[in-house]
């Protein structure tokens, strides 16, 4: 065992925490208590060379205050907007994250959000459990993919991965950044509205934060229109969800497919009972073969380091 001390804010998946275990000496911040963790922080902060956590666990600006020999910090997620990281750049300590790994999963995620959506899978289930195909016959019509047009906004590695298999499905692609992107020929707006307008299907794809908290205004919410869907696996904190909500609850929009929220685990009580919308309880990288991948690049990472190498995935 390598004579390194790791604070576990937030555990990895099991075999990659065994070899944690095995190569480091593991602090279970995770498990203790609150009286616990002052103690635990009391007594072996200042030991603290590095910190495992994830979205989920975050890293807090009061916890790094108390860790004066951190070097590293190892985040088992793409978004890091619940972790302190400009404040670790500050101290010279590097935080990494897991992007490409979980792409694919993310992005099939948006796809089967789109298509039980669009599809309304969940409703035609109901239908047969509650025997209304026996007793009334086929279910209303549903509305299709091919020729609809998806609105992206945010053109990154997970984005890019939603319009390539949104495009096998016929859609026609639109996407919303600042600067178009070199490479692809989707059609670029440099306005959202204008997006939203003209698009069936509006998908923020891009980070939380308070650079993009809001980001999907009423406004533009409300310019999608009545017969246009929303979709979004990328972070609750990016849309107005009240507004979301409300013009749902009045038909302004005609569904959505939501894999975040914005007060996670706690779901505004008016979705759960839409049978316009399609919930998950953010689970898009929620796979054993992603998660393990996340999780051994956090490992990866750790050892780039001590082992005064690159490390694989930075936060620039
Ligand atoms: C999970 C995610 O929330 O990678 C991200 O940014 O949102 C997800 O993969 C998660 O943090 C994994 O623990």
């Amino acid at each position: 065992m390598k004579d390194i001390d790791v604070l576990v804010v937030w555990p990895i998946r099991p075999d990659q925490m065994a070899v944690l275990e095995q190569t480091y000496r593991v602090h279970r911040y995770d498990l203790a208590s609150d009286t616990e963790k002052a103690h635990m922080i009391d007594t072996i902060g200042e030991q603290i060379r590095a910190v495992v956590t994830t979205h989920g666990g975050g890293f807090e600006k009061s916890l790094l205050d108390c860790l004066p020999n951190l070097e590293i910090v190892g985040c088992a997620s793409v978004g890091f907007d619940t972790l302190c990281v400009s404040d670790c750049q500050a101290r010279g300590i590097p935080v990494t994250h897991t992007p490409d790994v979980l792409t694919d999963d993310v992005a099939d995620m948006a796809m089967m959000l789109l298509l039980a959506t669009l599809r309304r899978m969940l409703p035609a289930v109901d239908w047969i459990k509650q025997g209304h195909w026996v007793a009334q016959g086929m279910m209303p019509l549903n509305t299709s993919l091919k020729g609809k047009t998806l609105g992206i906004v945010g053109l990154g590695r997970i984005g890019q991965a939603i319009a390539s298999r949104a495009e096998a499905f016929g859609m026609n692609i639109s996407y919303y950044s600042r600067a178009k992107k070199s490479g692809v020929s989707y059609k670029h707006y440099d306005d959202l509205m204008t997006l939203a307008k003209g698009v069936d299907v509006l998908a923020p794809v891009i980070p939380g934060g308070s650079a993009t908290q809001g980001l999907i205004s009423r406004e533009v919410l409300t310019a999608l229109g009545p017969d246009s869907y929303f979709i979004n696996v990328s972070r609750g904190s990016v849309v107005d969800e009240t507004a979301l909500v409300e013009l749902l609850a009045q038909g302004a929009i005609k569904g959505a497919g939501l894999d975040v929220f914005v007060d996670e685990p706690n779901v505004p009580d008016a979705l759960l009972s839409m049978d316009n919308v399609v919930l998950q309880p953010h689970c898009a990288s929620g796979t054993f073969e992603t998660r393990a991948a996340m999780a051994q690049l956090v490992l990866d990472n750790l050892a780039a380091h001590f082992d005064n190498k690159p490390l694989l995935t930075p936060i620039q």
